[in-house]
């Protein structure tokens, strides 16, 4: 088969991660597939910033969790790394160029054998005096949203792939 559509097909969402961290290398090719996908009018006004320390995600999931009301187990599956994609809120085209990088972001990750899952609870709450402190305290500009997070680590066990439904391709010829 086609090698990149082998990669599309076997990739999954997965939510159960093992505690070892990715290799930096393997961060390295994760990084570079996503800020090599598409942007509108190649603009590039996303970041890509990467969390790789426990407490630091913790804290981010405790924030999200009070201001969203999620319950306390909620810790976007406890990933050893988190990728946060922000872009300027002026952009219009913010969320669908981060959701480019994401989407380069998984597949990569998957062809390293290395699972993946987008978190998406920041994106209404970045306003919030508690997380847009945090995310200050990581970097990541005032005027940016955070559109969409990976989840990444290495897998821990097997993620059934969803079915697709029918009759959602129309040919006009
Ligand atoms: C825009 C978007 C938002 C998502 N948000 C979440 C999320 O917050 N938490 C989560 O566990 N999965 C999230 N997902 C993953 C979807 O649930 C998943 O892609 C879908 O169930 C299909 O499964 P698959 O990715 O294994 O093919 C999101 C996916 C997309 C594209």
């Amino acid at each position: 088969m086609n090698e990149v559509l082998q990669n599309i097909l076997t990739r999954r969402s997965v939510r159960k991660f093992k505690q070892e961290q990715i290799k930096d290398e393997e961060l390295d090719l994760i990084l570079k597939a996503g800020v090599y996908a598409p942007s509108g009018m190649n603009k590039q006004s996303w970041q890509f910033t990467v969390v790789q320390n426990k407490e630091k995600i913790e804290s981010l999931a405790k924030v999200v969790r009070e201001a969203l009301g999620r319950d306390a187990g909620y810790n976007f599956y406890a990933p050893p790394t988190l990728i946060m994609l922000s872009n300027d809120k002026e952009n219009t085209n913010g969320l669908a160029d981060c959701s480019c990088a994401l989407e380069n972001i998984f597949l990569m990750a998957n062809s390293l054998g290395i699972g993946s899952c987008w978190i998406n609870q920041l994106k209404t709450i970045c306003d919030e005096k508690e997380v847009r402190e945090l995310l200050t305290s990581f970097g990541i500009p005032e005027n940016h949203i955070v559109w969409g997070m990976a989840s990444i680590g290495y897998p821990d066990g097997e993620t059934k792939a969803h079915d697709r439904k029918d009759g959602i391709i129309k040919f006009v010829k």
